[in-house]
């Protein structure tokens, strides 16, 4: 509780990993800010300094154990401050954490981070990393934390595919869907505080299947609801898996005006022997044929995947598979990762790819990437998109803001405010955004 001669406690999040991270820490700082926490960008000045962690790869992982390095020395001058460690490597690790820093109190994971209240009230250093009964959900706090026009939403956590090199399905857990009558009244909730765009959040965001009024809806029956929700512009989802583009979903990109053209749909691989030791269950030419299915729907959406390289067994013929998909498809954008071995996954067994090949093959696809992205971002010079502005840019009299493709757009517009939705034009092409002027001034 807040001390009236000191003033509130603070409270400084670190964020590591995906968006549902990002949703999880505010919803943290929503949790806390009930027992008088105010968060801060300053960890110098915190009572309580939580680190919310992802697991995914090695890299990620370590970066936990740097920060909290750091960290010893920051309460070697503030004894009383508390030290929590959540997300994935909170899951993953538990109470080994305590054990390997003695400068950590608590330890909470993804699907027990409601109860860190009361972790916090009863003192001492605990571990929470159970998997509860109770919806985590319901016992959060009403939405606060709103940062800007664009939102993120969890519709869906947890994973049941068991990708050979993935840690998620161990961290989060199995699927599960929120009700989608919950899921209208935050997302109306978000609308009534400014919010004009909303992206579900899953881990398998197409696998939604909430309890409805009239049974179990799909991703499309919910997008196809919130998009009549008055005030809400723009929606978006991810993270798909191309096992549950079911048809419904497809066609509602056809005919949703809300629902933005981009399509986050990962592949990972362009070999059939590779995605089948990746137990992905499709086919290379499975994914080009629902690519083509997605494109029929909505000829101008812009794809994006992810890559992994230098999976156990990948040959030099299988990496070129990869970049055959990689050219076949044509993509606006797109994420690849040298292939990590996570402790406990099946494919962690398997002899290595030499890393200098995986270092290659990772250069020659992020090269090959890049090309189409700037191909993409230099058609769209000359059109006119529309931009929702979500903050001022660092020139004056400019701001910035997603197009529909999720380009980030720079506008020089003296009127501008955040959280408008503006036509403009685009007038050049940059490395990571565009630039452009606003079509009328008459606002
Ligand atoms: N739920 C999402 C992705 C979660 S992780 C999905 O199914 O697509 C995001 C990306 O990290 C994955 O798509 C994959 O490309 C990459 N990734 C996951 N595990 C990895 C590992 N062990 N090594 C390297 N990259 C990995
Ligand atoms: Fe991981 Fe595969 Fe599940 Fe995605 S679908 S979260 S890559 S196990
Ligand atoms: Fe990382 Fe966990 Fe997200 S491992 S990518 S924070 S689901």
């Amino acid at each position: 509780m807040s001390d009236p001669a000191t003033g509130p406690k603070k409270l400084f999040i670190k964020t590591y990993g995906c968006q549902m991270n990002v949703y999880d820490s505010e919803r943290m700082a929503e949790a806390m800010g009930a027992e008088g926490y105010v968060t801060t960008d300053v960890a110098d000045d915190a009572d309580m300094v939580l680190l919310n962690t992802c697991h995914i790869r090695e890299k990620a992982s370590e970066k936990l154990y740097s920060d909290l390095g750091r960290l010893r020395a920051l309460k070697a001058v503030r004894p009383g401050l508390k030290v929590g460690v959540a997300g994935c490597v909170a899951q993953a690790e538990g109470d080994e954490i305590l054990r390997r820093s003695p400068v950590v109190d608590l330890v909470v994971g993804p699907q027990s981070y409601h109860r860190l209240p009361q972790m916090v009230a009863a003192g001492g250093r605990q571990v929470d990393t159970e998997f509860p009964l109770e919806d985590k959900f319901s016992a959060l706090p009403a939405r606060k934390v709103t940062r800007g026009p664009s939102a993120f939403l969890t519709v869906q956590e947890g994973c049941d595919k068991f990708c050979a090199f993935c840690v998620v399905p161990y961290t989060r857990g199995a699927e599960v869907s929120r009700p989608a009558a919950r899921l209208l009244d935050e997302a109306r909730g978000l609308v009534a505080q400014g919010v004009r765009e909303i992206t579900l959040l899953g881990q398998n965001v197409n696998a939604y299947h909430g309890a409805g009024p009239d049974g179990a809806w799909g991703l499309a029956r919910l997008l196809r609801e919130l998009a009549r929700v008055e005030g809400l512009e723009r929606l978006r989802y991810t993270t798909s898996h191309p096992n549950d583009m079911e048809d419904d979903l497809i066609a509602a990109h056809g005919d949703l005006p809300e629902l933005m053209p981009y399509l986050h749909l990962p592949v990972q691989s362009g070999s059939d022997r590779i995605l089948k030791a990746m137990n992905r269950k499709h086919t290379a030419e499975a994914y080009l044929r629902l690519v083509e299915r997605v494109r029929a729907a909505r000829p101008d959406i812009l794809l994006s995947s992810d890559f992994i390289v230098g999976f156990p067994g990948e040959t030099d013929g299988d990496f070129q598979d990869t970049l055959g998909l990689i050219r076949a498809v044509g993509y606006g954008a797109a994420f690849s990762f040298k292939y990590s071995a996570r402790p406990g996954t099946p494919a962690a067994e398997k002899p290595p790819v030499p890393a200098e090949v995986a270092d290659e093959r990772l250069q020659q696809v992020q090269a090959l990437i890049t090309s189409q992205q700037r191909d993409c971002q230099e058609a769209m010079v000359g059109r006119e998109v529309t931009v929702l502005y979500e903050k001022p840019g660092r020139m004056p009299g400019q701001m910035v803001g997603k197009s529909d493709h999720l380009h980030a757009v720079h506008v020089q517009d003296e009127a501008g405010r955040i959280g408008q939705l503006v036509r403009v034009r685009v007038t050049a092409s940059s490395s990571n955004s565009l630039a452009a002027v606003p079509l009328h001034t008459d606002k």
